[in-house]
């Protein structure tokens, strides 16, 4: 399957699905890196790894509208099966993911429906959580509402403060997504009805 993996930053998810993508027996391959940020360092490593990458400043188009239309028209030329959303820093439009539910995911830094939106971490540990971690997701028009796809746990210790959180989080986010990019690509879930079907599911 043809992945197109979206950024604003590093890139560390992106670089990880690249590597799981890289083992011949993996269900994937990724055709195209896009950001909304045309300094994310993501676009770098990238295209280190011969990985086409195209970037779309926000501030070059009139309105959310032009810049979506820009990138829906590279989708309708690249034509991959799935969009990663991976640190994609934009809420999507309506419209834009009409035009793809059911084939783009995200990876959200908290055990959705817990903690949507950002500083994530923080909120965590403001709440007094004993347990926080990741969840990968279909992208439904609402903010990290999208029915799950697989979620990842670590403790919060006494003592951390967000960043330790976050680096903890990373690290799991690194085994999650691209498992459950391989589930998805090898066509064992799905989204059917607004629910992530899963096969053998009643
Ligand atoms: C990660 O916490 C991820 O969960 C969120 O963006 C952060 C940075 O991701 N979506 P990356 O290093 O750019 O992949």
């Amino acid at each position: 399957k043809r992945i197109a993996v979206f950024i604003s930053g590093s890139g560390s998810n992106m670089l990880k699905l690249a590597d799981a993508c890289e083992a011949p027996a993996f269900p994937a391959e990724i055709v195209a890196v896009m950001s909304d940020k045309p300094e994310a360092t993501g676009l770098t490593k990238a295209a280190a790894r011969g990985i086409k990458t195209l970037s779309f400043p926000r501030k070059a188009y009139e309105s959310k509208q032009d810049h979506e239309a820009a990138m829906l028209d590279a989708l309708a030329e690249i034509q991959p099966d799935f969009i990663c959303l991976a640190g994609f820093m934009r809420l999507l439009s309506g419209d834009f993911i009409r035009a793809w539910e059911g084939r783009i995911i995200n990876i959200h830094p908290s055990l959705l429906p817990l903690f949507p939106g950002l500083n994530t971490h923080q909120r965590a540990i403001i709440a007094g959580m004993k347990v926080a971690g990741c969840t990968v997701h279909f992208v439904t028009e609402g903010m990290d509402e999208g029915p799950v796809i697989g979620q990842a746990v670590v403790p919060v210790l006494p003592g951390d403060d967000a960043d330790a959180l976050a680096t903890r989080i990373l690290t799991v986010e690194h085994q999650l997504y691209p498992a459950a990019l391989e589930r998805l690509a090898a066509g064992n879930v799905w989204m059917e009805n607004g629910k992530a079907v899963f096969p053998g599911d009643a």
